[in-house]
């Protein structure tokens, strides 16, 4: 696994909020509690560091996974259903980290905006996809997996005149993304549907670029996901995955500290999120299969203003009164955006980036 040597620190981490997370005993709650136990069975059952294992040994299991699944995409469902139109009238139609300059301070929203697409541009670098003079790098099919309201598909779409088809669990999210497209006359480029990442709607070797940016931490088998982005890709495609997960494991260490694990147990419960892994988890995920090129990299350090800009963003009039008209789920994620940067903080939670090469046949 390769590393690019990172040593800007971040200042802006300590933000003053306290968290006041109300303790009920509500159906959504106790369902979510159930979910994160029946994933951290099937954890300890996986070989991951965290990362759900998914297919039990027996019916029971299964029955009791795939129920655990349902409820989970459900709630990412409505989750974004819920918070899409908020985050798009306030930060744009990316749903992702920026990604920053060293030392970046007084950054302003159109900074920000600009730091997200400096995310999508240095992914494609890191995955030497950054060659627009190239036309046999220039990706022509791509799927965009996790697509939130489309604003991946429709950079790449435009950057190099590709097919790009997107899918996400949330309706609100397809058909909104669907009239973006529309209104940026990208119809004949982009669609966008309702379907889920662990059984993609698409043929073997469809694309070659398959990009996952910041969906993977809502897989709850890291192992399906990962295949299913392997079975999509074309010979020669480049796999893109961007990605939130915990810090690797030291010599010796079978698992995170009690500490570590419920910090980010937290997390999932406000973002509907299964357990996590590591990014070392995925890079084994992926040597499990016939690839080439397989990097890695943590990109922690580069998006360290974002989690406090969100959070002064939902502190604004605009965004506090929006916030508040926008429902419980998405207020409860608001309310977590701290423990993220407790989690960056801690050296827990790491921003990953992996990638990889399909061989050519
Ligand atoms: C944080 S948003 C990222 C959106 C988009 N990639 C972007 O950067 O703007 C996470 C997205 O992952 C999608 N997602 C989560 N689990 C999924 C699944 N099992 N199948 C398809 N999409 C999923 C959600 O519906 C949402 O669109």
């Amino acid at each position: 696994m390769s590393a690019t040597s990172l040593s800007w620190k971040p200042s802006t981490w300590e933000l003053p909020v306290k968290i006041v997370r109300p303790r009920s005993n509500n159906p959504n709650r106790l369902d979510r509690l159930a979910f994160r136990r029946c994933a951290m069975e099937a954890a300890s059952s996986s070989s991951s560091s965290g990362g759900v294992g998914g297919s039990g040994s027996d019916a029971d299991s299964d029955k009791k996974t795939s129920s655990v699944w349902k409820q989970l995409h459900k709630g990412i469902a409505e989750f974004y259903d819920e918070s899409s139109s908020l985050w798009e009238n306030i930060w744009g139609d990316h749903m992702h980290h920026g990604f920053y300059q060293p030392n970046a301070s007084n950054v302003s929203l159109s900074d920000h905006r600009a730091a997200q697409i400096r995310m999508i541009e240095e992914a494609l670098r890191f995955a030497a996809l950054d060659s627009e003079d190239d036309p046999t790098k220039r990706p022509k099919q791509v799927v965009d997996v996790g697509c939130g309201i489309g604003g991946s598909s429709r950079y790449l779409a435009s950057k190099y005149d590709a097919k790009c088809q997107g899918i996400t669990l949330s309706p609100v999210q397809a058909q909104r993304a669907n009239a973006l497209a529309s209104a940026h006359g990208l119809a004949d480029k982009v669609s966008f549907q309702v379907a889920d990442a662990l059984e993609q709607p698409f043929n073997d070797g469809q694309f070659d670029l398959v990009w996952s940016m910041e969906s993977g931490e809502h897989m709850p088998d890291k192992t399906k996901f990962v295949n299913e982005l392997v079975r999509v890709a074309a010979p020669g495609g480049t796999i893109i995955i961007v990605t939130w997960c915990h810090r690797d494991l030291g010599p010796g260490e079978e698992a995170l500290q009690s500490s570590e694990q419920s910090l980010l147990n937290k997390i999932c419960d406000a973002f509907y999120l299964p357990a996590w892994c590591s990014t070392a988890h995925y890079v084994q995920l992926l040597e499990s299969h016939s690839l080439q090129d397989i990097k890695a990299a943590d990109w922690s350090e580069y998006v360290a203003p974002f989690w406090p800009a969100v959070i002064r963003s939902a502190l604004t009039w605009k965004g506090f009164t929006s916030l508040l008209r926008s429902g419980s789920k998405t207020i409860r994620g608001a309310l977590a955006m701290p423990l993220m940067i407790q989690g960056y903080k801690k050296g827990l939670i790491k921003f990953a980036i992996i990638t990889c090469r399909k061989p050519n046949q």
